[in-house]
């Protein structure tokens, strides 16, 4: 089938590029220039392992293409997802100005039945919205159907998320419209299982707000454990591990930390607090996730300034920008919050990362980063070391040549990435989170 995505970031280029390898007729829309430009050349904007050779076999297929043009891609196909940025607004709530955009340019170009598919976290009712918008921007009498289809994939595992999904919630008005959806997903569920769950809309929209702060929840849960322990004199990790392996809990998401970032939970959380506000239902207990998760980053800060005793000129190396491994983006990281920080402290900052570098120079263009390529490098002359992301390379580090290169050997742990007596015996001053 022949299928648009309009918005090609994380989540449009991974679908776009698992629908053209499934088969399907893709084309990706973007209106930032420089990223169709480098899609164009064969370069990637973003880094999803996997991700090049998916979308270089199906561009030489003549499956995938990519343009700038939102009349070209109404023009294409009839189904036509919707995968711009839905960033917090002012207030909290999901800014829905990018979607509205793709709705009105879509409408404006349509000569016949269209099907838009919103891929983008939306909040619920967005469709609602969306229909209106669509119905006074058209040019032409010609019917149409709004769909949801909110997008699971993580990045880092994104390409085997898309290509071996758990569910695919479709919420639909119209038999037609679950139809087409059904059809784009069939090769996908035939070849890598899960179930196709067809819904209301409003009910596919709250599906992912409810998903999305159900594992917030569990996140600011164990952290909230964590900090126990340290007082009781317990190890989080035995705690979690304990409880995991009950299967009504599970022990995915137990893993006490810094606190969760990233482009999604933080701003899903949020915009579901504001949703619930809106309709009237004062959700505490989201609220009360939200100020957990802010308090660990404040709660690690306090373990550096108790080690450090006077953060001003002393070396701190940062290891990992990125907001978890395997991928490049840094947005709501911890480290754009302890790199000012620390700067502000007048620490000497200097980080280390694979991937993530550049993302975090565009995200806080004002704040000089020094970096290295090297942790042995970035670590010299450090008076401690900080684990902001839990990359192989952090974890498989050589303790002693690390401890030989570092003025004092302290390292505080914000992802409880390593052994705490494997770290000690090494001659290291270590904390973690929850470990007493
Ligand atoms: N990143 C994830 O892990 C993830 C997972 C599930 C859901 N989501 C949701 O998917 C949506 C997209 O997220 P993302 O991480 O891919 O964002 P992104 O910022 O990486 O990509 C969005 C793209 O949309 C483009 N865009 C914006 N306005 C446009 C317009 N009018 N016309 C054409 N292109 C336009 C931008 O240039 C950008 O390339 C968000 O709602 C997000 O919450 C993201």
């Amino acid at each position: 089938m022949k299928i648009t995505i309009v918005g090609t970031g994380y989540v449009g280029l991974v679908t776009g590029a698992c629908f053209s390898d499934a088969g399907h007729e893709v084309m990706c829309v973007d209106n930032n220039e420089k990223k169709i430009e480098m899609l164009l050349k064969g370069e990637m904007p973003i880094y999803e392992p996997g991700l090049d050779e998916i979308v270089e076999r199906n561009v030489k297929a003549g499956r995938l293409k990519f343009s700038t043009s939102i009349a070209e891609g109404t023009k294409f196909a009839k189904v036509i997802f919707i995968a711009v940025g839905t960033p917090p607004g002012v207030g909290g709530e999901a800014n829905l100005t990018y979607v509205e955009q793709v709705g009105r340019e879509v409408a404006e170009n349509m000569t016949d039945y269209h099907l838009l598919v919103e891929k983008s976290t939306v909040p619920a009712k967005t469709s609602e919205h969306l229909k209106r918008t669509m119905r006074k921007y058209l040019k032409a009498d010609v019917d149409f159907d709004v769909a949801s289809n909110p997008e699971f994939l993580r990045e880092g595992t994104a390409i085997v998320d898309a290509t071996h999904p758990d569910r695919i919630v479709v919420g639909v008005e119209s038999a037609r419209a679950g139809d087409l959806l059904e059809e784009i997903y069939k090769p996908i569920l035939a070849a890598g299982g899960g179930q196709f769950l067809r819904m209301n809309v409003t009910s596919a929209e709250l599906t992912k707000h409810a998903s999305n702060s159900f594992l917030a929840l569990k996140i600011s849960y164990i952290n909230a454990v964590a900090r126990i322990c340290e007082m009781a004199g317990a190890d989080v990790e035995q705690v979690a591990k304990g409880m995991g392996l009950d299967p009504r809990i599970g022990p995915r998401f137990l893993h006490a930390g810094v606190g969760y970032g990233g482009s999604c939970f933080p701003k899903d959380v949020d915009a579901f607090v504001r949703l619930s506000d809106a309709v009237g239902y004062d959700f505490k207990l989201l609220k009360e996730v939200q100020q957990i998760n802010k308090s660990q980053r404040e709660f690690v800060m306090q373990k550096i300034k108790r080690e450090l005793w006077v953060v001003q000129d002393k070396k701190i190396a940062i290891f990992g920008l990125a907001f978890k491994p395997e991928t490049d983006d840094v947005r709501e990281a911890p480290s754009l919050y302890f790199v000012p920080a620390l700067q502000e402290m007048k620490a000497k900052v200097v980080a280390w990362d694979p991937i993530a570098e550049g993302k975090f120079r565009e995200a806080l263009p004002d704040v000089p980063l020094e970096t290295s390529q090297d942790l042995y490098e970035c670590a010299t002359g450090a008076d401690l070391v900080l684990v902001l992301t839990e990359w192989d390379a952090v974890k498989n580090i050589d303790l002693a040549k690390l401890k030989s290169v570092m003025t004092t050997p302290v390292m505080i742990d914000g992802r409880n990435a390593f052994d705490p007596a494997t770290v000690r015996a090494a001659g290291f001053t270590y904390h973690s989170v929850g470990r007493a």
